[in-house]
C-alpha cells in the first residue's frame, strides 16, 4: 500500500453481445464497475457503425452503473441532444469530429453531465490546451478509433505524462483524464502511472469470462504495479 492513487474502470460494450447485454448488464456489479463506455460510431467519422440512442435508453433503464457516453461521430451538434436527453455521466466529443468543440462542451455541461473532449493519437495533445476550461474530462486515444481490440499504443504514455504535467502546472486539477484503447492487465498500471484517472477496456473487460472478474483483475494489476 504505497500509492493511494485508483482508477475507474469502464467497459466498452461494444467488445461483448450487443444482442443479449439487456441480460448480462442485470448481473454487472456496480460495486466493481465503476461505468458503462459506449462506443457511438456512425460509419463515416470512423469506418464501423454500432448503435444509438434509443439502445442506450433501453440498456440504462436494467442497470444503475453510470454511463460514459463516448460519439465518435461527424457534426454531433446533429445529435448531441438524443444523448443529453438520456442523462449519462458524462459525453465525449471527439475533436477531431467538429469545429465548435467548446461550445458543444458548453452544452453538454448545461444538460447536467460532464463535458468530454476525445483526442486521436494523430493530434498533437497541445492542440485541447487552449479549451481545457470547458472540459471535465479528456479522452487520450490509445488506438485509431473505430474497433475494439486493437494494440495500445506506446505513443500515448508520453501523451498523458505530457497533458498530466500541464494540468497540475495549470491547477486543472478536477479535470479527469481517461484512456481508450488496447489496455489489458500488462499496461493498464503504466497508463494509470502516466496520469490516467478512468479506463476504457473493451477487449480485456470482456475476453473470456466474467466482466466482474475481469475487471476486478485490472484493478488489481494497477494495485500490483504501483505497489
Ligand atoms: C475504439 C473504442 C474503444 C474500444 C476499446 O474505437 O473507442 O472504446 O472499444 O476496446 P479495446 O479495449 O479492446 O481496445
Ligand atoms: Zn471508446
Amino acid at each position: 500500500m504505497t500509492d493511494e492513487k485508483k482508477a475507474l474502470i469502464s467497459p466498452s460494450i461494444i467488445a461483448s453481445s450487443l444482442s443479449t447485454m439487456g441480460e448480462m448488464v442485470k448481473d454487472f456489479d456496480p460495486a466493481v464497475i465503476d461505468l458503462l463506455h459506449m462506443d457511438i460510431m456512425d460509419g463515416l467519422f470512423v469506418p464501423n457503425l454500432t448503435f444509438g440512442p434509443g439502445y442506450m435508453a433501453d440498456l440504462m433503464s436494467r442497470t444503475s452503473i453510470p454511463f460514459d457516453v463516448h460519439l465518435m461521430i461527424e457534426t454531433p451538434e446533429r445529435s448531441l441532444d438524443r444523448y443529453l436527453e438520456l442523462k449519462p455521466w458524462v459525453v465525449t466529443v471527439q475533436y477531431e469530429s467538429t469545429r465548435f468543440p467548446a461550445r458543444l462542451m458548453g452544452l453538454i455541461r448545461e444538460a447536467g453531465a460532464l463535458s468530454g473532449l476525445a483526442v486521436n493519437p494523430a493530434t498533437p495533445i497541445e492542440s485541447v490546451y487552449d479549451i481545457i476550461p470547458y472540459a471535465d474530462m479528456v479522452l487520450v486515444m490509445s488506438v485509431d478509433p473505430g474497433f475494439y481490440g486493437q494494440p495500445f499504443m506506446p505513443a500515448a504514455l508520453p501523451r498523458i505524462e505530457k497533458l498530466k504535467d500541464f494540468l497540475v502546472r495549470e491547477g486543472y486539477n478536477r479535470v479527469k483524464i481517461q484512456v481508450d484503447g488496447g489496455i489489458n492487465r500488462e499496461n493498464i498500471g503504466r497508463v494509470v502511472k502516466a496520469g490516467a484517472d478512468i479506463i476504457v477496456a473493451g477487449n480485456a473487460a470482456f475476453k473470456d469470462g466474467s466482466v466482474n472478474r475481469n475487471v476486478a483483475e485490472l484493478k488489481a494489476a494497477i494495485r500490483e504495479f504501483l505497489s
